[in-house]
C-alpha cells in the first residue's frame, strides 16, 4: 500500500531580488494514513515552505522548482490552481500559530467556519451552521450552539485555536497540518491544544503534519520524525529512536535544547551554537559543519547524503552520535 502522502525531492524557491533562497531543497518525505509525522527544526529551516508546498499556499516569488508531492495517489506538482483549491480544505488543510492572522475580526466564528463547508460541500446555510456546531463540539468548545454568535475577539487565543482547529476539520481533511500550532499560547494552552490534536486525530483517523521548532512538542505525540535543517533532512526515524539513539548531531543539539519543567528559570536555556547557512547560497558541503562538534575535514569536502543502516532510520552525516570513534572535536562556530 503507498503512503498517504509522498514527497521526492521537493525543491521550493523564492526569487528575490538579491537572488533565490532554497527554502526547500531537496526534500523527501511520507506519511501514512492515520499517522503524525513531526517535522522539527530551527526557525528558518524551510519547515513552512515544505507545508505550504502541499498547499500550494507559497509567498510572492515562491515557486516549486522541482520534485513530486503525492496526495492520496494525486500528483500535486503541476496541477492547476483551480483543482488545487479543491484539494486545500477538502483532503488537506493547515492551522497556523496565531489564529488572530487566520481568522477575520468582522465575522462571527460560525459564518466563518460555515463558508469553509459552504467551499466544499454543497450545503445550504443552516446544514452548514450546523456542521459549524458540530465541530465546535468536537473540539471541545463549551456550548458550541450559543458560541457560534461570538466575534474572534470575544474569544481567548486557546479557544481560538479551537476555532481554527474546527475550521480545518470542518470538511473531514486527510491530512492536517499543524505548523507551530501552540507557539503563541501559554505552556498550559499549549498541552491542552496538544492533547486536543492528539485525541482528533485517534478519532478521526486523520494524518497530521505536526510543524515545530521544538523537539518537547514531538515527544509523545509524533509516530516519526524528521529532522529538518538548512532545507534539506538531516535524520528521519521513529520518534523513540530518535530520542533514545539519536545519529545526527544537530539531531542531539535540539534534544539539548528542549526545556525541562524541573528546570530552575534563572539557568539560560542551551541554545545551539552559531546560524544556519545563508539559504540564498548554501555550501556544497555539510551544512551544519561551522556549528558541528564532531566536524572533521571531510564533512568540508561533500555534503553527506541521507542513509542509514535500515530504512527506517536515516542521517546525512560523516560522524553520526554514538559510532565508536566519533568524539567531539571544540567547536568551531562561535
Ligand atoms: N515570505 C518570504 N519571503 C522570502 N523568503 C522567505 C519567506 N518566507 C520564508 N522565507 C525564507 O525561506 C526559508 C525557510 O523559511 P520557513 O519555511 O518559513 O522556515 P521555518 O518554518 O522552518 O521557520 C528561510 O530562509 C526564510 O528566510
Ligand atoms: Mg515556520
Amino acid at each position: 500500500m503507498s503512503a498517504l502522502l509522498e514527497i521526492q525531492d521537493l525543491k521550493t524557491y523564492i526569487r528575490q531580488r538579491k537572488g533565490e533562497v532554497r527554502a526547500v531543497d531537496g526534500v523527501s518525505l511520507y506519511i501514512e494514513e492515520g499517522e503524525t509525522l513531526g517535522l522539527v527544526g530551527e526557525s528558518g529551516c524551510g519547515k513552512t515552505m515544505t507545508g505550504m508546498s502541499i498547499m500550494r499556499l507559497l509567498p510572492p516569488g515562491g515557486y516549486i522548482a522541482g520534485g513530486s508531492i503525492i496526495l492520496d495517489g494525486q500528483q500535486l506538482v503541476g496541477m492547476p490552481e483551480r483543482e488545487i483549491r479543491k484539494v486545500r480544505g477538502n483532503d488537506v488543510a493547515v492551522i497556523f500559530q496565531d489564529p488572530m492572522t487566520s481568522l477575520n475580526p468582522t465575522m462571527t466564528i460560525g459564518n466563518q467556519i460555515a463558508e469553509m463547508v459552504k467551499i466544499h460541500r454543497q450545503v445550504k446555510q443552516r446544514e452548514a451552521l450546523d456542521r459549524a456546531a458540530e465541530v465546535l463540539g468536537l473540539v471541545g468548545m463549551p456550548n458550541p450552539r450559543e458560541r457560534l454568535k461570538d466575534y474572534p475577539h470575544q474569544l481567548s487565543g486557546g479557544l481560538r485555536q479551537r476555532v481554527m482547529i474546527a475550521m480545518a476539520l470542518s470538511c473531514d481533511p486527510k491530512l492536517l497540518i499543524a505548523d507551530e500550532p501552540t507557539t503563541a499560547l501559554d505552556v498550559t494552552i499549549q498541552l491542552q491544544i496538544l492533547e486536543l490534536l492528539y485525541s482528533l486525530k485517534q478519532r478521526l483517523r486523520m494524518a497530521v503534519l505536526l510543524i515545530t521548532h521544538d523537539m518537547g512538542v514531538i515527544a509523545g505525540r509524533a509516530d516519526r520524525v524528521n529532522v529538518m535543517y538548512a532545507g534539506k533532512i538531516v535524520e528521519a526515524a521513529p520518534t523513540v529512536d530518535l530520542f533514545e539513539s539519536m545519529r545526527h548531531p544537530y539531531t542531539e543539539a535540539l534534544l539539548a535544547s528542549i526545556p525541562r519543567l524541573d528546570q530552575r528559570t534563572d539557568t539560560a536555556l542551551y541554545s545551539i551554537p552559531g546560524l544556519p547557512p545563508d539559504l540564498s547560497h548554501p555550501p556544497t558541503w555539510c551544512r551544519f559543519q561551522p556549528r558541528c562538534r564532531y566536524a572533521t575535514a571531510h564533512c568540508r569536502e561533500e555534503e553527506p547524503e541521507l542513509a542509514g543502516d535500515t530504512p527506517e532510520h536515516l542521517y546525512a552525516c560523516f560522524n553520526p552520535v554514538g559510532r565508536a570513534g566519533a568524539r567531539p572535536q571544540p567547536a568551531a562556530a562561535g
